[in-house]
C-alpha cells in the first residue's frame, strides 16, 4: 500500500518548495503533509531525511516541557504505523501549554534532524511554524496518558482509535480486508453484493433481528391520537343526521322539480356531508397499538408489507449467484441475535462467503485452507510493525502462530473421528460431555486444534441433526458434507459446506428441520431450474482479528461492536 503519488495539486506550490529533494511517495494524498510512516518507518530510521524541511500532523501521544519551559518535547502519531516522531517545539515559535496535553492535534511545518548522540530515534523534527492546533482540556479528555484498559475503553468506542492498541488493530482490520478482495480477486472470484434486509432465515436457527416499522408507526399514531382525538360517538351520530338531511333537502328538490342549478348545489353539498362522514368514521377506527388481524399482529400493514429482518449471512443469496456466474464471494456485515455474551460472539459481525459452484467439499476445503493461508501472509509482509506491537502487549506467539499457519498444511478429520479423539481424552475434563451427535463447543474444538494437532484442522461429515438444512447429506443418511475450520486461540473460525443441490432431498430437509417452505420457494428454483453441485463457506472475520492479534475479546477487534445490552453511536 505504498503512496506513491505525487504531492496534492491544491498546494503544488508550498510542496515543491517543501518537498524539495524528498521522494514524492513520502506525501499523504490529497492533504499537504508528509505521512509519519514514511519517515520512520524507512529502513534507516529516517536519518537518511535530515535536512528536509516538511509539514506532518497528527495526535500528541505525550508531551513535556523541558529545559525550564524553555521548548517542549511531543511524541506525535498520524495513524500511518505504530510508531511516532518526536517533535520538538521552541516557546519562541507557540505557547508550550496548549501543545503538550495527550490527545492535541497539531499540524506543524519544521525541519528534519538528526538528534543528539544516544537517543533512541533516528530523526526529530524541529518545528518552525505552527499550522493548527486542536487543543485538549487535560481536565476532561478521558484518554488521559496511563495504560487504559481495553474494557473501559469500550466506554468511548469514538475516541478510542487514538489508542495504540486499537489503531494497530484498525490497521491490520484494513489489510485483512484488503487481502480478502485480493485473493478471491486474483482467484477469479466476482464480489456480490448481498442484501442486508432479508426475508429468508439462511440457518434456520430464528437468531434474526426484525426489521419493521410497525412501532414506529404506532407511536405516531398514538402522538396523533392524543393532538387530535378520534371523534367520539355523538360526533359521527351528528354527522350522520347531517348526511341524512342533507339527503331530504335533495330529494325534496327533486320531487318539486326545482331548477337543475338548485339540485346540483344540494347534491353537492350531500356529497361533503358524505365525505366528512367517512372521514369522521374512518378515525373512530383508528386505535393506538399494532395493526392486528385474527389476533396476530398484521405485517400487511408493515414497511415491506410482510416480516423482514436483518442477513445472519449472504449464504443464500450468493448462491444465487455462483449458479450463473460461478465463482462468486460475499463481504458484508451480518447479525445474529444470540444473546452469547462470549468473548468470540457479537450480534453485529462481519463474514466473508465465497461460493463455488461446480466444487465439492473437498474443493471448499483446499479453497478455505488456501485464504486463511494467505491471510496470515499478507500480515507478515504488509503488517509487521503492527504484528510486533501485539506480541509486545498481547500474546507472544501471534506472529509464530501466523508463520505457522501459512506454512503447515491443516489436519483433516471426520467428525465421528474428532469425537473419538476427544471421547479418549484423559488430561483434561470437559465442561461438556463428549458423545457422538453433540455440537462441538469451544473447549473441544480448541483442545482438538491447541493441543491435539496444534496446528489449524478442518472437521467435515458432521450429524446432519446439528447443522443447517442446505448442506448436502452424505451417503450414510446421516451426516451432511459440513466442514469447520478451527484455529488456535479462537476455535471455529470458518463454517461452510457443500451444498445439498438435489430439489427432492432439500425440499424433505426443509421440511424436517420444522421450517415453513414458503420463504425458501426462491432457494428452492436454484434447484427446480439447472441445478449445479456447488460449495461455499463463512470466514468470521472478527474472528480472524482474534487469531491473527491475539487479543482475547471479540468486542476489541471491531470498531463499534454491538453485543446484547450494547450498541453505542
Ligand atoms: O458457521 P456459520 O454460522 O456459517 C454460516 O453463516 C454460513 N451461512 C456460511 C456459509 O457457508 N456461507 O458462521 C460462519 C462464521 C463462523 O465460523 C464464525 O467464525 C463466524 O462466522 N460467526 C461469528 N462471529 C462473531 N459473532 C458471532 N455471533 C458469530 N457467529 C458466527
Ligand atoms: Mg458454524
Amino acid at each position: 500500500m505504498a503512496n506513491d503519488a505525487t504531492p496534492p495539486p491544491s498546494d503544488q506550490m508550498a510542496a515543491t518548495t517543501l518537498n524539495d529533494g524528498l521522494s514524492s511517495s513520502m506525501w499523504a494524498q490529497f492533504s499537504d503533509r508528509v505521512l509519519i510512516r514514511s519517515i520512520v518507518c524507512r529502513s534507516d530510521g529516517g536519518v537518511g531525511l535530515a535536512g528536509q524541511m516538511i509539514r506532518v500532523g497528527g495526535w500528541v501521544k505525550t508531551g513535556r516541557e523541558q529545559g525550564k519551559g524553555s521548548f517542549a518535547f511531543l511524541e506525535l502519531n498520524d495513524g500511518s504505523c505504530p510508531a511516532n516522531l518526536q517533535v520538538i517545539v521552541d516557546k519562541e515559535v507557540s505557547p508550550l501549554e496548549q501543545l503538550v496535553h495527550t490527545g492535541t492535534c497539531i499540524y506543524v511545518q519544521g525541519l528534519l534532524k538528526e538528534p543528539p548522540e544516544g537517543t533512541k530515534q533516528k530523526v526529530e523534527l524541529r518545528v518552525e511554524k505552527i499550522i493548527d492546533v486542536g487543543p485538549v482540556d487535560p481536565a476532561k479528555y478521558p484518554l488521559p496518558k496511563t495504560r487504559l484498559t481495553l474494557e473501559f475503553l469500550r466506554d468511548f468506542v469514538h475516541l478510542r482509535p487514538r489508542t495504540n492498541t486499537i489503531s494497530a488493530v484498525a490497521r491490520i482490520r484494513n489489510a485483512l480486508a484488503y487481502a480478502t478482495h485480493t485473493f478471491f480477486q486474483k482467484h477469479g472470484f466476482l464480489y456480490v453484493h448481498t442484501p442486508i434486509i432479508t426475508t429468508s432465515d439462511c440457518e434456520g436457527a430464528g437468531e434474526m433481528f426484525q426489521v419493521t416499522t410497525l412501532f414506529s408507526d404506532a407511536e405516531k399514531l398514538e402522538k396523533e391520537l392524543k393532538q387530535n382525538p378520534p371523534p367520539s360517538e355523538s360526533e359521527i351520530e351528528a354527522a350522520k343526521l347531517l348526511v341524512k338531511e342533507k339527503g331530504d333537502i335533495v330529494s325534496q328538490l327533486k320531487s318539486a322539480k326545482a331548477n337543475k342549478e338548485a339540485i346540483n348545489a344540494a347534491v353537492s353539498e350531500l356529497t361533503r356531508a358524505k365525505d366528512s362522514l367517512a372521514r369522521l368514521e374512518e378515525r373512530s377506527k383508528l386505535k393506538p397499538g399494532l395493526p392486528e388481524k385474527d389476533g396476530k399482529i398484521d405485517y400487511s400493514r408493515d414497511f415491506f408489507a410482510r416480516q423482514a429482518f436483518l442477513t445472519v449471512s449472504g449464504q443464500l443469496q450468493v448462491e444465487g449467484f455462483a449458479c450463473a456466474l460461478s465463482s462468486v464471494y460475499t463481504f458484508g456485515p451480518t447479525f445474529r441475535a444470540e444473546h452469547s455474551h462470549t468473548s468470540r460472539h457479537l450480534a453485529e459481525f462481519w463474514m466473508v462467503e465465497p461460493e463455488i459452484a461446480f466444487a465439492d467439499l473437498k474443493d471448499n476445503m483446499n479453497c478455505a485452507e488456501a485464504y486463511v493461508k494467505f491471510l496470515c501472509q499478507w500480515l507478515l509482509d504488509n503488517c509487521l510493525d503492527d504484528m510486533e506491537f501485539m506480541v509486545k502487549n498481547f500474546d507472544k506467539t501471534a506472529i509464530d502462530r501466523l508463520k505457522m499457519v501459512a506454512s503447515t498444511p491443516f489436519e483433516r478429520i471426520s467428525y465421528t473421528e474428532a469425537v473419538q479423539l476427544l471421547e479418549n481424552v484423559t488430561d483434561k475434563k470437559f465442561d461438556n460431555k463428549v458423545e457422538w451427535g453433540i455440537d462441538l463447543s469451544s473447549e473441544h474444538e480448541r483442545y482438538l486444534t491447541e493441543v491435539v494437532f496444534k496446528k489449524p484442522v478442518i472437521v467435515y461429515n458432521y450429524p446432519k441433526t446439528i447443522k443447517a438444512f442446505y448442506m448436502r447429506l452424505n451417503d450414510d443418511m446421516k451426516t451432511v458434507a459440513a466442514m469447520d475450520v478451527l484455529v488456535p486461540k479462537v476455535g471455529e473460525l470458518v463454517g461452510g459446506s457443500q451444498r445439498e443441490e438435489r430439489y427432492v432431498v432439500i425440499e424433505k430437509r426443509i421440511l424436517e428441520m420444522g421450517l415453513p417452505l414458503e420463504p425458501y420457494d426462491w432457494y428452492l428454483d436454484l434447484r427446480r431450474y439447472g441445478t449445479v453441485k456447488h460449495s461455499g463457506f463463512g470466514l468470521g472475520f472478527e474472528r480472524m482479528l482474534l487469531f491473527a492479534t491475539g487479543i482475547d475479546n471479540i468486542r476489541d477487534v471491531i470498531p463499534f461492536p454491538r453485543y446484547p445490552g450494547r450498541a453505542d453511536l
